[in-house]
Order: structure tokens, then sequence, then C-alpha cells
């Protein structure tokens, strides 16, 4: 998508922050701890792509590093930008970008590369991703593997609260390999107002992500299944898989 096209994200960016963001940044704190703050220089340079509202961004801010979140929802960007005044936050696809400032290390969670849907956008943003980093420097990210899209996948939930109410259905058409979420979500302004949202994921293979990797010139990539690997089980566990890949020490010609 451009960044001038209306990203599904908008009207649902206030939902995020207040069910979504909270519970996932704590759930997925210690991979970050084992695959990304402990390797991180004091003061470095990090890319949150997809940062959606700034959660991930906001604690990074508070250890210290300088942050440039990228997302191509202008309203989770709002939320972002409140939580991380000192930050630096970009609308763009992480499909085609560019930063002036190359980076030391860059981060997207929470399924967001999932997000990319139309064919050969993962392999821009991994490309894109390299292209941002210093020499060295680490990109970390989890994705959802086709076991994510299972059982709890295929769920709806309801609430009902004095000022809104929302309903959630989830749901996976394997022929087009489509996971869905489609949220209703009524809140109360000067009178009910109502908007729909209807978000797609695509699942992705451990080896299609490692080989996407390497053709984007990242080396040394390690992948962690959540539970398995990691110890991080309950529902954000289930087919949820962290990826670290770096690129070279070298310049090119040296390769
Ligand atoms: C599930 S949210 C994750 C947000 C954040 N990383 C977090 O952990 O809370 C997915 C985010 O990806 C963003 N997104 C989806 N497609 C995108 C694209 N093509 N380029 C940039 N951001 C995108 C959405 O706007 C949303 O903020």
């Amino acid at each position: 998508m451009t960044p001038h096209e209306k990203s599904p994200y908008d009207s649902f960016a206030w939902f995020y922050d207040r069910y979504w963001a909270v519970p996932f940044q704590e759930w997925q704190r210690p991979a970050l701890d084992k695959l990304l703050f402990s390797e991180l220089k004091p003061g470095a340079r990090i890319l949150d792509l997809c940062c959606g509202t700034g959660q991930l961004s906001e604690e990074l801010a508070a250890r210290g590093f300088d942050v440039v979140g990228i997302d191509s929802s202008e309203e989770m960007l709002c939320f972002a930008r409140r939580k991380v005044p000192c930050g630096e936050f970009l609308c763009g696809d992480a499909a085609d970008f560019t930063l002036e400032r190359p980076v030391d290390a860059a981060v997207c969670t929470f399924d967001s590369l999932n997000h990319l849907v139309l064919p050969g956008a993962v392999a821009l943003a991994f490309q894109s991703v390299h292209a941002a980093l210093k020499r060295g420097g680490c990109f970390v990210f989890d994705v959802n593997t086709p076991t994510a899209y299972g059982r709890h996948w295929d769920q709806s939930a309801c609430q009902v609260s004095d000022d809104h109410a929302f309903f959630l259905r989830g749901g996976f058409d394997a022929e087009t390999r489509t996971g869905t979420t489609m949220i209703t979500m009524f809140r109360l302004f000067d009178t009910w107002q109502r908007s729909d949202v209807e978000l797609q994921q695509r699942p992705l293979e451990i080896g299609e992500v490692e080989s996407l990797l390497r053709a984007a010139g990242f080396a040394g990539i390690s992948s962690y299944r959540a539970p398995e690997d990691l110890g991080m089980n309950d529902h954000y566990g289930e087919g949820r898989v962290y990826f670290r890949a770096c690129t070279s020490l070298k310049e090119p010609d040296e390769l």
C-alpha cells in the first residue's frame, strides 16, 4: 500500500492500543531480551518497523535507544508519537522504504510481516531493512507460521462497555492461505458510531523466510519457535517463530 492509501488500522488504532499493544509487548519481552536487547550498545539507533502504536518503541526509548518507527497507518503513528515524543516516526510501506541515516538494528514484531500479503512484499521488506542497516546490524522479527492459523485463529469474541462495544471474528481460508480478522466496533461520541475493519494475513513458512532473508543478503540467520525454543507458551506462542538475521561485517566487494 502507498502511504496515501487509508490503512485498515486507522479506524482500529484506539482499539489496538487499548486491548492488544500492552499484553503482547509484555508477553514477548523474554524473546527480545534474548535476541535483541542483550546485543545492543547503549544509545544504538533502532528501526521499529510496523511500529503500530509505539508500545515497543516506548520501551526502546526508555532503555536509552534512539528510535525510528515506520508504519503505514497515520492513526497508529499518532499514538506512537504521543508515547515517544523524542522518536522519529514516518508513515511508509514496510515493503518500500529508505532511511536517511542507517540504523544499528531493526525489529518488527507481532506478526506484522504476515500483513504483507501482496506477492513479493516480504522479499521487498527484507531488502529495504537490509539496506537500512549498518554493517553487522541485526534484524529481529517474528512471524506466524501456518500452525498459528489453527484453533485459536478461528474464534470470535465480543465485549460491551458503556462507551464502546466490539465483535471480533477470525477465520482462515486454506485455499487462498489467507487469515482474516473482522472487527465491528461501536463507539459513543455524541452519537454511536460504527466502524468495520478487515485485517488480512498470510502465513509464512520457516524455510520460505530463511530463503528470502538470504536472497536479500542477510547472513547468520537463526530461528526460534516461541514455545519450544523460547519457552513462550499461551495462545500468542502457537505457531509463532522469531528470527534473528544480520548483515555482513564486510564490504560487498570483500565477500
Ligand atoms: C499487529 S500490528 C503490530 C504493531 C507493533 N509492531 C506492535 O508490536 O504492537 C501490525 C502493524 O503493521 C502495520 N502495517 C501493516 N501493513 C504494513 C505495511 N505494508 N507497511 C507498514 N506498516 C504496515 C499496521 O498498520 C500495524 O500497525
